[in-house]
């Protein structure tokens, strides 16, 4: 397609109706409404614009997006193809854990899988583009969205971002049942919202903004990324949809980033609210400077550019290179030569919840899991009676939020998955209570079963809405109900293990202390329930280390792993009893660190060994390490290597993750990790934004989570 062509074929009105997006609902042909994720409001706008509009939000399946393409090339005078896009965060239809969780497993390579066999999926439904990965960086976990990041390591998520974007694109677009366009988001920083209240301000440094919030962005545009979604959020002062220094300057000029970049819902019309747009006009104007493309349904482009452009406020060029940034990435989909790409009713029932798909989703679910706290009562003994007990013991809601697609009914749940494996009988089962609510009935149930029983296995947890976008909770600990159950049960002297599906790290009040033994399931998606059982009885050993750090309580929130030091550490040799960096109630350190999970075997490390004691910017330091499985389980370990840059022109992190690598031990062997490091994975940004290292003194850690490491020092020389 000759797209130089076709824009000097288009009016000025086409030009402009391509930077529409619209909900399903709005189009002819289409069978539901699509995903409604924000608000709704009559937008006035003509039949002509959806004539004319550039893509659709939410369209899925193959008959339904075949039916709205068919009528829209009917009715679009240059015969124009619509963009399909649609979330599709942690699977399409086989719903794999949520991001969260995934993150938590350390397996890039599965994580890539899953976002392939979410993309074949969703090609075959009729999907073009997906609304992910996301990869906002979280520290707090008040925040409902952590569910759909991978936590609160630059690095980490960094290496997340490129295995979700190489699994959705793969490295040909055209591939059209196999593979979707991916779209980072949200740029940038929306993770770190004051209060942890969704759309709140983000208020942050330039430096700490590079640092570690954009790092991950840029590592999914590194990958080939195609689209860029804004976030709701201002950056330092400015809502990012209409932040010129953040989009055309940063992501455009200096990243060089030249694909499409789609608003996040009504925030173009937003920055009237925020204060920053007078009218629907200001906002077209601001966020076209901006560089935004293509405004997700709202209409201030389609209402004023034409004015803005005819007034000459607004040059055509700016609107020409949004078009033709629209037009490349259709035709990078193909969609010229086959506007219906990989929509296929017939490869839809073969594809969809295949039982390959279930396989991968089962064994990322196993991985992602995270054992909290055992003492000596897990794995179950499959002859022991057991008492399953709670909201989520026999409960579908394990998908998570943003999980539209999938089934909650065609989920494993958790007593089947128990049932499956060791029989009816040996499983008996009452709700409990619910989410946050019981009757004294339902805990007299309980109480009577738990009676029968030889272990009380508790599943407990948040609904799915109480986490995911605007799902931001200022009490972080399980419902009061639910910490009632966990008292009744605990008065019967049993062991208990908790099983917890949540969407955030939770303030565990009321449930650390009462269990024997706890099993982080997070949202574990389709195969939930079976993983989890095969967790419990020990066909898997759990294997997940955490990505964002579980805090006491929601006092000591933010908190996580790779924080500064301060210049009165509670911990300095000579610290003094009050006047340090404290609380008067609580540690600061987490309850769960970064990094940190428990296995049915144990780890021994030793003999951490640098291969010099110096390193200047031309060669590296091989950082060796023993790891030995020296119990009686075969299990995986994830080795991790931090370091510290002990004096910095700012200050530095008390750790850094750098690398790790998630490696299978078989009781009584060990092996040698080695890892290599250079001067460049030392550099940070420096007061005046440059990029760059330091010499001096480092030291190195190597340990199974960020505070049980083994330590060695380096010098950084020129
Ligand atoms: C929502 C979310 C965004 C999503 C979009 C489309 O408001 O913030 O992540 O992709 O709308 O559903």
């Amino acid at each position: 397609m000759n797209l130089t062509q076709l824009l000097n074929d288009m009016t000025l009105d086409e030009k402009i109706d391509q930077f529409i997006q619209l909900a399903t609902f709005f189009y002819a042909g289409a069978e539901t409404q699509g995903e409604i994720t924000g608000p709704m409001e009559d937008m006035g706008i003509s039949q002509e614009i959806i004539r004319n509009s550039g893509s659709v939000l939410g369209a899925s399946g193959a008959k339904e997006v075949k039916n709205i393409q068919k009528v829209h090339l009917e009715n679009n005078r240059l015969g124009i193809p619509l963009l399909m896009m649609a979330d599709i965060v942690h699977g399409f239809k086989t719903i794999f854990p949520v991001p969260l969780a995934i993150g938590c497993s350390w397996d890039e390579e599965l994580a890539e899988r899953s976002a392939e066999i979410a993309a074949k999926e969703a090609a075959v439904s009729g999907v073009h583009v997906t609304f992910a990965p996301m990869v906002d960086l979280v520290r707090d976990p008040r925040w409902g969205r952590v569910m759909e990041t991978t936590g609160e390591d630059p690095y980490l998520n960094s290496r997340f971002a490129k295995a979700f974007v190489r699994g959705f694109q793969g490295d040909d677009l055209t591939n059209d049942t196999d593979r979707v366009a991916a779209c980072v988001k949200h740029f940038a920083a929306y993770g770190a919202p004051e209060g942890g209240r969704d759309y709140n301000t983000v208020n942050m440094s330039e430096r700490e903004l590079r640092e570690y919030y954009l790092p991950a962005y840029k590592a999914a545009l590194d990958e080939g990324c195609e689209m860029v979604m804004t976030a709701f959020n201002t950056v330092d002062g400015i809502p990012a949809t209409g932040n010129k220094k953040l989009m055309r300057d940063l992501l455009r000029e200096e990243w060089d980033f030249n694909g499409v970049m789609i608003s996040d819902w009504g925030a173009v019309k937003e920055l009237i609210p925020h204060g920053i747009a007078a009218d629907e006009s200001e906002a077209a104007f601001k966020a076209i400077n901006a560089g935004v493309d293509i405004e997700m349904m709202t209409a201030c482009y389609v209402k004023n550019l034409k004015d803005l452009v005819e007034a000459e406020e607004v040059k055509e060029e700016l609107i020409d290179e949004a078009v033709i940034r629209i037009l490349e990435l259709k035709e990078k989909l193909g969609l010229f030569e086959n506007p219906y790409r990989g929509a296929d009713e017939q490869l839809e029932k073969e594809v969809i919840m295949s039982t390959e798909h279930r396989e991968v989703a089962y064994e990322l679910a196993t991985k992602s899991c995270v054992l909290l706290k055992n003492e000596e009562i897990l794995p179950l003994q499959k002859d022991k009676k057991i008492a399953l007990i709670g909201p989520f013991a026999n409960n579908g809601d394990i998908l998570g939020q943003w999980s539209w697609q999938g089934s909650k009914e065609e989920s494993v749940k958790i007593y089947e998955g128990m049932t499956n494996k060791v029989g009816i009988a040996n499983v008996l089962t009452a709700r409990g209570s619910g989410i946050d609510s019981a009757t004294d009935d339902q805990f007299a149930e309980a109480v009577k079963i738990a009676k029968k029983a030889d272990v009380i296995v508790l599943a407990l947890g948040e609904k799915s809405e109480m986490s995911g976008e605007a799902g931001s909770r200022s009490n972080i600990r399980l419902p009061d109900v639910q910490l009632k159950l966990i008292e009744e049960m605990k008065k019967l002297n049993k062991p208990i293990v908790s099983v917890l599906i949540n969407g955030r790290p939770l303030d565990l009040h009321g449930v650390y202390e009462e269990s024997d033994g706890i099993l982080e399931g997070w949202f574990p998606g389709t195969e939930g329930g079976r993983a989890i059982a095969d967790l419990l009885y020990g066909d898997v050993n759990p294997s997940g280390r955490l990505t964002m750090s579980f805090p006491y309580n929601v006092g000591q929130v933010p908190v996580y792993y790779n924080h500064y030091n301060t210049g009165r550490p509670k911990d300095a040799p000579d610290a003094q009893d009050r006047y340090v960096s404290q609380y008067l109630d609580i540690p600061n350190e987490p309850l769960f660190p970064f990094g940190f999970g428990l296995s049915y075997t144990n780890y021994q490390y030793s003999d951490l060994t640098l291969s010099t004691d110096h390193l200047t910017a031309n060669d590296e330091i091989e950082v060796s390490v023993k790891v030995k499985n020296v119990g009686s389980t075969k299990g995986e370990e994830v080795v991790q290597l931090y370091v510290r840059d002990l004096v910095g022109e700012v200050v530095r992190p008390l750790k850094e993750l750098k690398a790790y690598q998630k490696i299978k031990l078989n009781p009584g062997e060990e092996r040698e990790i080695t890892f290599s490091l250079t001067e460049e994975q030392l550099r940070y940004y420096h007061a005046d934004l440059s990029f760059e290292s330091d010499t001096g003194k480092f030291k190195v850690f190597v340990g199974p989570n960020s505070r049980e490491c083994l330590e060695q020092s380096f010098d950084l020389r020129k």
